[in-house]
């Protein structure tokens, strides 16, 4: 395990979407070095940067054409070398965003795969043998190549699917995982992860990490098994890389060789804690009183019990993390009021694995209604420009407004950070003080030991090591305390009396315990 996870304070960056250093519209990779100081500032230590690379941008870049090569809205592969070396000069690791289920359908290998004479990349993706045959239940293409097949999907009609073989082989033209051309599939993809980690990337956080073996069984032990090989490679090669995952089940990516995984936006006990689920794939925001961190939302049981099985199956492997939200979820915002919004950061920033925040969400940023923009559709709502300052664009570009990638927030109260670095109340100070609480004490670190001190109810509390946390999102909630205790942090209206740690409002409360003689 790199031993700088212990310590990771992840911050996600939609390229797009951040900083326009040039006044084309659209986000760019000097613009990101321009925030490097703010990310700093703020207490972040590591980016997970999303797809950047060359693409036809039918999926926001997860469809690329080119694994190589900066797309040139973003600048060039010199400008990625100089973003790792500046933020590294501020103690900042950089993690891309790999891709490795799926190209572009204008990858080139894919164009060479679908031509009628067999060549060297005939067997890069999943084919069938004849122009009728379906691909053994996963979604397909036919009618497109001189090929006599049809090929397999991953996800949108741009994404084929490249061939890592099949667990269960049932087809003649299914290929086990041990097939020449699925080792090769696996040798590319491992030759583009050193190409970025040669230049000076820090690892990468994988797209779809659990679907690239075919008809593989419960466990996705095909899968696993591929990733183990990357993290021996990994191991052996670059031995400070992260590998995060998009799996969602950290028993399992994590016994797959992965450092870490986050929850996925799927309906589980974590999205029913933080967010709206019911509405997440249209934008509703009914249903958002039941959210734990409202006044009169759900208890704590749902999420505990999704939770403790996962974290406790895991963590000696690695780390299982929790996140604010990403490109794919709606925003925190939609749900929580920024007053809510600091109970949340205050579990985020406490809670063991590392912490990512989504662009934006640390000044509360909103989820707004838009037309879909490169294969967003709901998405598109939480990929609007990071908001940075009163006036024009909000700071994040010259370009005229109708110019920009996707408009900015109308709204005349739209939060930014300009402002709320001048204010120390509000949800940016929040979680600046939130981050530094956590980087001070080791306790709170990812790998640090956790345990739940309440079960169920409004009151959410859990002791990492002699730090206690409570979080209470109504008044009247109280928690008896085992033994002395002084505040190390406190927000909204709490008290120690008598032995209970007791709460006249909403607020949070971390505590060290006092030793005797200390
Ligand atoms: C998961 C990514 O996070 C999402 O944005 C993308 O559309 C799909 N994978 C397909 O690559």
């Amino acid at each position: 395990m790199p031993d700088w996870l212990d310590q990771a304070v992840f911050y996600e960056i939609y390229p797009q979407s951040f900083c326009d250093s040039n006044g084309d519209g659209i986000g760019d990779l000097p613009g990101i070095v321009e925030k490097l100081d703010y990310l700093k500032d703020l207490g972040v230590n590591a980016l997970w940067i999303n797809p950047c690379f060359d693409s036809p941008f039918k999926d926001a870049g997860y469809d690329v054409r080119d694994y190589r090569k900066i797309a040139p809205r973003y600048g060039t592969n010199q400008d990625m070398a100089r973003l790792f070396q500046q933020a590294h000069s501020r103690g900042i690791r950089v993690l891309l965003d790999l891709v490795p289920g799926h190209t572009s359908e204008e990858h080139p290998w894919f164009l060479m795969s679908g031509q009628a004479e067999e060549n060297p990349y005939w067997g890069r993706y999943v084919w069938t043998d004849f122009c009728f045959q379906g691909a053994d239940g996963l979604p397909f293409v036919g009618g497109e190549f001189p090929r006599n097949g049809t090929y397999a999907l991953n996800f949108f009609k741009c994404q084929p699917a490249l061939n890592y073989g099949f667990y269960q082989v049932r087809q003649p033209w299914q290929k086990p995982v041990d097939h020449p051309d699925c080792l090769a599939t696996g040798q590319a993809i491992r030759e583009v992860m050193r190409f970025w980690l040669d230049m000076g990337c820090d690892g990468f956080r994988v797209d779809m990490a659990a679907s690239l073996v075919k008809n593989d069984d419960a466990q996705h032990s095909g899968t696993q098994a591929f990733w183990r090989g990357v993290r021996r490679m990994l191991d052996a090669e670059y031995p400070q890389a992260a590998l995060v995952a998009e799996w969602g089940e950290p028993r399992q990516a994590l016994a797959g060789g992965f450092h870490m995984d986050f929850y996925l936006n799927d309906e589980n006990g974590y999205t029913r804690l933080a967010r709206n689920y019911q509405g997440w794939r249209e934008g509703r925001v009914e249903g958002q009183d039941r959210s734990f961190f409202k006044a009169g939302g759900c208890g704590i049981e749902a999420f505990w019990e999704d939770y403790l099985p996962r974290y406790q199956g895991s963590k000696d492997q690695g780390l299982f993390c929790l996140i604010s939200g990403n490109h794919d979820t709606m925003r925190l915002r939609a749900n929580l009021t920024p007053e809510e919004m600091k109970l949340f950061f205050a579990m985020l920033y406490t809670m063991p694995g590392a912490p990512f925040l989504y662009y934006g969400d640390e000044i509360g940023m909103r989820y707004l209604r838009l037309p879909t923009k490169e294969g967003g559709y709901f998405r598109t709502g939480s990929r609007t420009p990071m908001q940075w300052a009163p006036g024009e664009n909000l700071g994040f570009s010259q370009a005229p407004a109708q110019a920009l990638y996707l408009p900015v927030d109308p709204a005349p109260d739209a939060p930014t950070v300009a402002e709320q670095q001048e204010d120390g109340g509000s949800l940016l100070s929040f979680v600046r003080q939130m981050i530094a609480l956590r980087l001070e004490h080791p306790a709170l670190w990812s790998g640090a030991p956790f345990e739940p001190l309440t079960r169920e109810g409004r009151l959410m509390a859990y002791r990492r090591g002699d730090i206690l946390v409570a979080i209470a999102p109504a008044a009247g909630l109280r928690l008896k305390m085992d033994g002395a205790y002084a505040f190390l942090f406190t927000y909204g209206e709490c008290g120690l009396e008598s032995g209970w740690l007791t709460f006249d409002g909403p607020g949070v409360a971390v505590l060290e315990r006092v030793r005797q003689g200390s």
